[in-house]
């Protein structure tokens, strides 16, 4: 492809639900213990979305913050992109309610589905779109209710996932390219380690299915996370070896948040030191598409991160799906 213009990251937002779901509050759900949850996945609390307050919600208020700090205005944005897979409703997609939310008309906006891989690949869809010219300012935005999608009864996987939303807005530029590198794969082999059995066409939506509990998540957890390791340090080294860049020239490794175990093996495997990996997995628990985005919007708020530091995000998620990306903030 004939690159025709540089990606500038022009700014970053995020937004998470106001009430907080502590491992305490877990243990009178289901037959667990703050001291499990923390020792086995780092995690100590996670935000939970209110019945009425949907997806398109949570990447609205994260999309105002990002659009503010950018200091444009809706009308700039050309395209709308929303990785999820919570989305409000199976169509008209979230993107689309995010789209009518913001006071937009006639742009086009569209869901991305890669599972916690899905911030990633909606870099590389963006980058794709302003390298060849065809958008100019693409709203990306990460948002997940994950708690609705879970079975509140099943500790295997209920203390493990949140709720939340990170956006950012990328624009062509003449003298910027802020999006070094992506890499992005996938391998379908392993679908049933980490699914939703019903609800789509497989399983269409029945009594039965509801009263099996179809519609939720299902983990089979031990290989998930043998392969979120192995998948998240291959794609790490992919990504940094396509940006022409070194370990040492990357400010903070920024990896999906889904257990500080994986986040530690993964940091292992490439050889580099925590000190150098951004961990905010206590607060959030797993959000999905949502954690690297709205990590990287804590990492630039609290200071961490300054304007020109090179960052490397990096994720894993069901299909399996996984990839990473190597940006400039
Ligand atoms: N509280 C107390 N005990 C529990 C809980 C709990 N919440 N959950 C499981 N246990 C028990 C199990 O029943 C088991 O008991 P047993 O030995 O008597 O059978 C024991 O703890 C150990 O269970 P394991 O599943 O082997 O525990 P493990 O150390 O593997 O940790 C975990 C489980 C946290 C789920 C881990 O495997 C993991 O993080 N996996 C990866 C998850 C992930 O990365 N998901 C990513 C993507 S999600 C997405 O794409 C939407």
């Amino acid at each position: 492809m004939n690159k025709k213009f540089g990606v500038k990251i022009l700014s970053t937002g995020s937004y998470f639900p106001k009430k907080v779901l502590t491992n305490a509050d877990l243990e009178k759900i289901v037959e667990t213990s703050d001291e499990w949850i923390s020792a086995r996945t780092g995690i100590q609390e996670r935000r939970i979305s209110e019945k009425n307050e949907y997806t398109s919600d949570l990447a609205y208020k994260a999309s105002l913050e990002a659009l503010k700090t950018a200091n444009i205005t809706p009308e700039q944005i050309d395209l709308i992109l929303v990785a999820t897979v919570t989305p409000d409703m199976f169509f008209p997609s979230t993107a689309c309610f995010l789209q009518k939310k913001l006071g937009l008309m006639s742009i086009p906006a569209f869901d991305l589905s890669a599972a916690c891989s899905g911030f990633i690949y909606g870099i590389t869809t963006a980058r794709a779109f302003i390298e060849s010219g065809l958008y100019k300012t693409i709203l990306l935005v990460g948002a997940e209710e994950l708690s609705k999608i879970t079975d509140w009864t099943d500790r295997n996987t209920c203390v493990l996932f949140g709720d939340g939303a990170g956006a950012m807005i990328l624009s062509a530029s003449e003298e910027s390219d802020d999006v070094l590198s992506t890499y992005i794969g996938a391998d379908a082999s392993y679908s049933d380690l980490l699914f939703i059995p019903a609800g789509g066409t497989v399983n269409p939506a029945t009594v039965e299915t509801v009263n099996a509990k179809m519609h939720t998540t299902k983990m089979q957890g031990r290989d998930v996370f043998k392969a979120a390791v192995q998948k998240m340090a291959f794609a790490a080294q992919k990504a940094l070896e396509f940006s022409g860049k070194n370990l040492e020239d990357i400010k903070l490794f920024i990896p999906h948040q889904a257990n500080m175990r994986i986040i530690e093996a993964v940091a292992k495997k490439i050889g580099i030191s925590m000190n150098s990996v951004f961990v905010n997995i206590h607060k959030t628990g797993n959000i999905s598409s949502a954690t690297t985005i709205t990590a990287l919007d804590e990492a630039i708020k609290t200071g961490k991160l300054q304007n020109g530091d090179i960052v490397e995000l990096i994720a894993f998620g069901g299909g399996f799906t996984w990839g990473a990306a190597v940006i400039r903030v």
